[in-house]
């Protein structure tokens, strides 16, 4: 689709925007219930020379594909519980719980890269190939056959000679580790063939699980230049119940508990030697999105958006969220108090941790707000992202994120994390989507380029827009109007190796 521009989309941009996130969510007369179950989305935005048009297509995915030959919810997905096939007789369906549901291979959170190759990712130990520029769906890919993970995040990271870093987890009788996982850059040289390759995958370090029984979840981890950081926190998966979940008819959210009688563990991997030697405990906290860790005069420094009220993963339900865009304006209150959780979430919005040996095996572990009071008007903040080829794992100074004041995001911001000064854009009835930043091309300054954000705009009909702000000003340069409506998506990335395609 061709967009309508709107000011001054800069010429120097030139790729694609790819975004993905949830964007089906009925079959037939089944519905799910949470917002991370919708069907994947993949969304492009591809700019050059100033204009830019807009794609997207649904992921293929096997669960996609079930579901809609079938006309009804198949395969189970976080939250929401597919049912027993009506048609089986009684027994067959109650034997039919007995059964451990495959993994969903319905990849809706992010866009990453391996060897070369784009690839959409969720939790689960499935991925999906994909082509970045006609948004085609290739293979599926299992990393359990390539390393012994039974899943991996959607959140890699990537170092500057090429290699990706993953974590996944595993559990057998010696108990559940979380592992980390190194995918070599693609070799040079070798002829490249279209398919998927993860080849040359391994496990560098092995974290066991603090109790074996019950291991956290985790969505992301940090890398700096020498250090992995990871994240044991208070959120709890219960083996036995997840085992069991179909027989207790739970959907697989429910399997997980906030139980802050846990601490925060930090686990410090060495990502050359693979080891991780001591343990850095911190008070109970709940974390998604980690935003950088760099090290400084022999400190480890961690930025993170954290909370103390792990209960707010449950609360994205379809339910909620319909709440929120005023469907059901009589259960305002149901939202108000829904919203006061995000503000308990958001108030310790950022910490940087840092540590200080008193004595062998012994550490010391504070944090630091990085924000001060005008954030809680923007509601705290989530889906960090900074100028991630240049100062990941480095000494930085900015980073920009969605307030959120609503149960969305509702304000895009920029933080400096040095003088904690923030910068703002925001517009009553405007939902902004993560933003990703793009340097300019000949970049002396870190924050020198712009920073591309997907705005919905729910109140008014088939009118979405890709916002191009200048990221020093934080101020708008154009914006790209495209006339359907886009769902609010999760992750994306700005995909600047195609100067040549259309
Ligand atoms: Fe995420």
């Amino acid at each position: 689709i061709t967009t309508t521009i709107k000011g001054t989309i800069p010429t120097w941009i030139n790729g694609s925007f790819l975004r993905n996130g949830p964007g089906k969510f009925e079959f037939g007369e089944d519905r799910y219930t949470h917002w991370f179950d919708g069907m994947a989305m993949m969304h492009r935005f591809h700019i050059c020379e100033g204009n830019v048009t807009y794609s997207s297509r649904f992921l293929r995915s096997d669960s996609y594909v079930l579901n809609s030959e079938r006309n009804r919810i198949v395969v189970s997905e976080f939250g929401t519980l597919a049912m027993p096939d009506p048609c089986k007789n009684i027994f067959a369906r109650f034997f039919s719980r007995f059964t451990i549901p495959k993994a969903t291979d319905n990849a809706g959170v992010n866009f990453v890269k391996y060897k070369g190759d784009y690839y959409v990712s969720t939790e689960t130990n499935y991925m999906r190939r994909v082509d970045p520029q006609s948004l085609e769906t290739k293979e599926k890919v299992d990393w359990s056959q390539y390393v012994a993970v039974n899943a991996a995040t959607a959140h890699p990271h990537y170092d500057r000679d090429g290699a990706t870093y993953n974590m996944g987890n595993s559990y057998g009788t010696s108990g559940f580790f979380y592992n980390i996982i190194r995918v070599p850059p693609p070799e040079e040289n070798a002829a490249k063939e279209d398919s998927e390759d993860l080849n040359g995958a391994q496990v560098i370090c092995s974290i066991q699980a603090s109790e074996s029984r019950k291991p956290s979840y985790f969505h992301s981890f940090v890398m700096s230049e020498n250090y992995i950081v990871f994240v044991e926190q208070p959120i709890k998966l219960d083996l036995l119940k997840f085992m069991l979940y179909r027989i207790a008819g739970k959907s697989f959210h429910k399997v997980m508990t906030w139980d802050p009688t846990y601490e925060t563990i930090f686990h410090l991997v060495n990502r050359h030697t693979g080891k991780s030697e001591v343990k850095y405990c911190a008070a109970p906290m709940f974390t998604l999105h980690q935003i950088n860790a760099f090290e400084d005069s022999g400190f480890l420094v961690m930025d993170m958006c954290c909370g103390d009220d792990g209960e707010v993963i449950a609360d994205y339900t379809l339910e909620n969220l319909r709440r929120d865009t005023g469907e059901e304006m009589d259960k305002v209150n149901a939202f108000r108090l829904l919203q006061q959780k995000y503000f308990s979430y958001n108030s310790v919005s950022v910490c940087i941790i840092v540590q200080t040996k008193t004595n062998p095996g012994e550490v010391y572990m504070t944090h630091e707000e990085l924000h001060d009071d005008e954030l809680l008007q923007y509601g705290g903040l989530e889906f960090p992202q900074i100028n991630y080829d240049q100062y990941n794992g480095r000494p930085y100074r900015y980073f920009y994120a969605c307030g959120f004041g609503h149960v969305f995001g509702d304000s895009l911001l920029k933080m400096d994390v040095h003088t904690k000064e923030l910068k703002v854009w925001r517009y009553p009835g405007f939902f902004p989507s993560e933003p990703v930043f793009v340097a300019s091309p000949r970049a002396t300054e870190e924050d020198d380029g712009v920073v591309l954000s997907v705005i919905i705009t729910p109140r008014e009909e088939k009118s979405t827009f890709l916002l191009v702000l200048d990221a020093k000003t934080f101020t708008e340069l154009g914006r790209a109007e495209v006339p359907v409506n886009i769902p609010y998506g999760t992750h994306g990335v700005f995909n600047g190796m195609e100067q040549n395609s259309t």
